[in-house]
């Protein structure tokens, strides 16, 4: 028990939860398992010091952090996941490259349209995974150079479809599967898997699928040239309110 708490000194649950960005019930199963040590007022209240917040935050110096923000486990779990590809072979390089640049102009744009810190984390978590389902589809469809035959066609569709069953089956990735499900839906609702439309496809979504068609555009890989940028900025803007969120192309083109 302590007489006095210096309020500068010590946090409240609900401060050391906000501080740390977790929820007030994160913070209250870490007290009562012991994780991070309290000091009781006299009225029986938890308190904090700042040092032991500030270790269970590793800002001391050489210490990792005592609590990681289950989104970052999150990110780390996303930034493994897309090393699958490289089950492909050398067509699986060009995936690798291709996730990471989504996953990059996902997080810039979802800032830029100053979405919440926790929706730009998924951005940049979606972007990163957004493709992973084309490791159910076969090698030699994807390697192909050649034009895809009409079944070819769709069988590389599925690949949201799968890519979402695929990040559902793990309980922290729930959220991210139906953004990677949705991420070939069309603001015209002429896209798939669903041939869902306008609001009802998720925002982070709409962000991806822009991030997604800039990349492919843009970047020269194994399989194909690259266009330059204003062809590419010229294609999205031609198809605002079509396959894009035409507010959301808008944002973007002043955002490159
Ligand atoms: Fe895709």
């Amino acid at each position: 028990m302590v007489e006095k708490l210096d309020t500068d000194i010590y946090f409240t649950p609900r401060e050391a939860a906000k501080r740390l960005n977790l929820s007030l019930s994160t913070i209250k199963n870490y007290i009562y398992a012991n994780k991070l040590k309290t000091l009781k007022t006299p009225g029986g209240h938890h308190r904090i010091s700042k040092n032991e917040l500030l270790a269970a935050m590793g800002e001391k110096a050489g210490l990792s952090p005592k609590i990681e923000s289950p989104c970052v486990s999150m990110e780390n779990y996303c930034a493994a996941l897309v090393n699958v590809f490289k089950l492909l072979g050398p067509h699986g390089n060009s995936f690798i490259i291709h996730s990471r640049n989504v996953a990059e102009i996902s997080h810039k744009l979802s800032k830029a349209l100053g979405f919440k810190e926790e929706d730009v984390l998924y951005a940049k978590m979606a972007g990163l995974v957004h493709d992973i389902g084309h490791v159910a589809i076969d090698r030699r469809t994807l390697a192909k150079q050649e034009p895809l035959t009409l079944q070819e066609y769709e069988l590389i569709k599925l690949h949201p479809s799968k890519g979402g069953e695929l990040l559902n089956s793990v309980k922290d990735l729930k959220d991210i599967a139906i953004i990677v499900a949705q991420h070939h839906e069309r603001m015209d609702g002429t896209g798939y898997p669903k041939g869902i439309s306008e609001k009802d496809i998720k925002k982070i979504a709409r962000v991806i699928s822009i991030a997604e068609a800039y990349d492919a555009m843009v970047s020269e890989y194994s399989y194909k040239k690259s266009m330059p940028k204003e062809e590419a900025i010229s294609e999205l803007a031609q198809n605002k309110g079509l396959q894009f969120d035409g507010d959301m192309v808008e944002v973007f083109i002043q955002l490159i």
